[in-house]
């Protein structure tokens, strides 16, 4: 057994109706019908769906995320925002924050992620974190920088007690819905970084907890390859979450490399 579980989460992004989101969950919740020690699994849905994939998932092994949060404590006059409160309500055990494309289609910066992160920590709702270069840095070999700088932002006044109810994504941006996928030992080499940077701001102890998932064109001819990294302990996945029949071989692979 693994010392870290593999994770699997799905981010179904702006994508599903109510009929396919219920009909994914309930597929999934067929075939996860108990939670089990070899992998975590949780599904994202966009915030109109949560209510019915909660009921579709009821009992079985696959968890509840939302995809964004408002930062505020309370809820309040905020148009168009979702609070805290109401995604623990309906069941939300995750979060998903500091994604690339909320980053860069909708303007947040560290700061922002930052003061979501502690929002949700301080609410006893799990994050997961998002960081990656895009493929200009990358090639200017920037990565660690921009992942330096992201973490450090990100993680602000985040107390290492608090790292237990987070996993890192590590999420290059030119491999997101692209098809290009970071090889083994490019999305290995960021991990090591990530769990480096870790240790050092927090402690060692922390960064071999914590843990760190890829994400970027995941499929499940390249999750066992990826997941079977050390320092890879599971997938955050776009595209391939939205069908069972491609979701599910990619928490195979979690549950193979977990049990392993
Ligand atoms: P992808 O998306 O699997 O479609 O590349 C991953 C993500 O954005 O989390």
């Amino acid at each position: 057994m693994r010392a870290r579980r593999p994770f699997v989460a799905g981010n179904w992004k702006m994508n599903t109706t109510l009929k396919s989101a219920t009909e994914l969950a309930a597929g999934l919740a067929k075939l996860l019908p108990q939670d089990i020690p070899g992998v975590e699994v949780a599904v994202c849905p966009p915030a109109p769906y949560l209510i019915p994939v909660a009921a579709a998932i009821a009992g079985s092994g696959v968890k509840l995320g939302a995809q964004n949060c408002h930062s505020s404590k309370d809820a309040g006059a905020f148009t168009g925002e979702v609070a805290l409160n109401m995604l623990q309500d309906v069941g939300c055990e995750y979060v998903i924050l500091g994604h690339s494309e909320r980053r860069s289609l909708f303007g947040e910066t560290d700061a922002v992620v930052n003061a979501k992160v502690l929002a949700a920590l301080g609410k006893g709702i799990k994050v997961i974190l998002c960081v990656g270069e895009q493929l200009s840095e990358r090639q200017a070999n920037q990565t660690n920088a921009v992942l330096e700088t992201q973490m450090a932002g990100s993680l602000a006044n985040v107390a290492g007690d608090q790292l237990g109810n987070l996993v890192l994504a590590y999420e290059p941006v030119w491999a997101i819905g692209t098809g290009l996928t970071a090889s083994p030992e490019q999305a290995e080499s960021a991990h090591v970084f990530l769990r480096q940077w870790v240790a050092n701001r927090y402690n060692p102890q922390i960064a071999e907890t914590l843990r760190i998932l890829y994400g970027g064109s995941v499929k499940g001819d390249n999750a066992k390859l990826l997941l079977g990294q050390p320092n890879i302990d599971g997938a955050l996945v776009g595209g391939a979450s939205l069908k069972v029949d491609q979701f599910w071989p990619i928490v195979a692979a979690g549950i193979e490399v977990g049990n392993g």
